[in-house]
């Protein structure tokens, strides 16, 4: 079998607006993320970085509203600059993955501008537009994530216009062709630059019902992993997901191909979907690369539970599909905060010994924390709309240093810095090496250095206490154990092998035996 280079890579998530700021404005750049290629390729040693939305923006969604989607907002630098990054990241053997956002655009993209000009103008087909119900409400009922209709009135010409998240995010119309072909043409723009690949976001939204069916509601509110309060309430089976999408897929898949003889070229969904739905992105390997994996950012994190979470992923998986796995993102509560810093670095640990892609989110190889932002100064709309589920506590500038606001601008950063205790940032981590950025360093240099770690399969270990989670990583030339204790209490586990990465510094094999304290971990040879 040959390996691709994302089948064996360790990718990095960017949030550009957080990560380093070069002019002082307080937001991140692109010319600050040039600034830092040094750290992610020879510090911290990641082989790929994918960057959150750069495009021109009026920001109503921090950039997943895209108003352009072949330029560079001027917030965070230009199209050289982009050049630039794509240039020096190769340099050090990075590759660079964008965001892609499918679904919708900005309300301020000239082509909605137009499609909301008249109901005859060329574009008007672009998005999706219908008549109010007889007694003038939305079309049907589907509901936005972010809450309230899905569906606002627009008086100019007297219909509904769709939009599964902000209204200032109008849903494209994937059905229409020259939408189709417009849309897939900005892939190959940014190719030709040299893009290596693309997260798709938000992709299981992009084909609806042809007929926009009402959903059924649910009479008691089934929360999902998130309590999304009103969402909760229908059954998603029309405003996403239609089985339509797969040729979506397959053609983005072609266009991707067209580029891959220089080099393989890589697509990753985000699919909040489950079960073998999830799995069906992958199609006959001729989808996308990968469809997120959530699994691990839904559960209680005993033993048990984390090891189903693995054996489900490998059971769903098609013939010859890769796996991935991912703690966190710019959407979900810092894990570090979620489950607590020693379970944090037993995650660690697992995700970068697990079978499959492993996603970083900037930040948490410090174990970056939550801020608590109060309501008065939310940014996220998300936040100001429903209360609880705003997302700017993961989205706080990167912690580079303990000199003020860590480092990250020489301005007024536009989320508050939170490095309480000066511990979190990675000057301090550096020389430190107990730390959690040097645990996450040396795993990263772990499995780059291990044909078992990056290609091994997966089986689990048998016949331990309850609270561990054990698996072989096993490669014709090389095995790897991981054991990861779960529980409070330590354990002790009959084996043989020497300790070559741990949680803690005094975890090794002695006379037969690997003790491991509570929440203790180790990767033996
Ligand atoms: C995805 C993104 C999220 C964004 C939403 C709408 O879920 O990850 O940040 O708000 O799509 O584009
Ligand atoms: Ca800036």
């Amino acid at each position: 079998m040959e390996y691709l280079w994302w089948q064996e890579a360790v990718l990095y998530q960017i949030y550009p607006r957080s990560y380093m700021d070069s002019n002082g404005d307080g937001i991140g750049d692109l010319a600050g993320i040039i600034s830092k290629l040094d750290y992610l390729a020879y510090t911290l040693e990641v082989d790929a970085i994918w960057l959150s939305p750069f495009y021109p923006s009026p920001m109503a969604d921090f950039g997943y509203d895209v108003a352009d989607y072949t330029d560079v907002d001027p917030m965070f630098g230009t199209l050289s600059d982009f050049d630039a990054l794509v240039k020096g990241a190769h340099e050090r053997d990075i590759k660079v993955i964008i965001d892609w956002v499918p679904n919708h655009s900005s309300s301020q993209h000239p082509w909605f501008i137009e499609s909301r000009s008249s109901r005859d103008n060329p574009k008007r087909d672009w998005y999706v537009w219908k008549d109010p119900a007889p007694d003038g409400s939305p079309p049907n009922n589907w509901i936005s994530v972010f809450r309230g209709p899905a569906w606002t009135f627009d008086e100019i010409t007297g219909q509904y216009y769709l939009h599964s998240y902000l209204s200032e995010q109008p849903d494209l119309n994937w059905r229409n062709p020259e939408t189709r072909q417009t849309m897939l043409e900005t892939l190959r723009f940014w190719m030709r630059r040299g893009v290596d690949g693309f997260r798709l976001d938000a992709c299981h939204k992009a084909m609806k019902d042809p007929l926009y069916r009402s959903n059924p509601v649910l009479n008691t509110p089934r929360p999902g992993y998130k309590n999304l309060g009103e969402y909760d309430s229908l059954i998603h089976i029309h405003d996403q997901g239609h089985p339509d999408i797969h040729d979506l897929f397959r053609e983005v898949r072609s266009v991707l191909d067209e580029f891959s003889s220089t080099r393989p070229r890589f697509s990753v969904g985000e699919i909040h979907l489950e079960g073998e739905e999830w799995a069906s992105y992958y199609g006959n390997g001729d989808e996308l690369h990968m469809p997120y994996n959530f699994g691990l950012l839904m559960g209680d994190w005993s033993a048990a539970w984390v090891r189903s979470v693995v054996d489900t992923q490998e059971r769903l998986l098609p013939p010859g599909a890769w796996p991935n796995f991912v703690l966190g993102n710019h959407d979900e509560v810092r894990f570090t905060t979620r489950l607590g810093e020693k379970r944090a670095r037993l995650a660690t640990l697992m995700l970068l010994t697990l079978r499959g892609t492993p996603t970083l989110y900037y930040g948490d190889e410090l174990g970056m924390l939550q801020a608590d932002i109060p309501p008065e100064e939310q940014q996220d709309p998300w936040g100001r709309r429903q209360p609880g589920l705003g997302r700017d506590g993961c989205r706080t500038p990167m912690q580079w240093n303990a000199e003020e606001h860590g480092g990250f601008t020489s301005g007024r950063p536009w989320l508050k810095t939170l490095d309480a205790d000066g511990s979190r940032n990675v000057a301090a981590q550096l020389s430190d090496p107990d730390s959690f950025l040097n645990l996450t360093r040396h795993l990263i240099r772990l499995r780059k250095g291990s044909v078992a770690l990056r290609r091994g399969s997966y089986q689990p270990i048998e016949g331990l206490p309850e609270a561990v989670f054990a698996y072989q990583r096993l490669h014709p030339d090389e095995t790897r154990r991981v054991y990861l204790n779960f529980g409070a209490e330590p354990v002790r586990i009959a084996t043989e092998g020497e300790v070559v990465a741990a949680i803690d510094r005094d975890i090794r094999v002695e006379d037969g035996e690997l003790v491991l304290g509570g929440l203790g971990g180790a990767v033996l040879s």
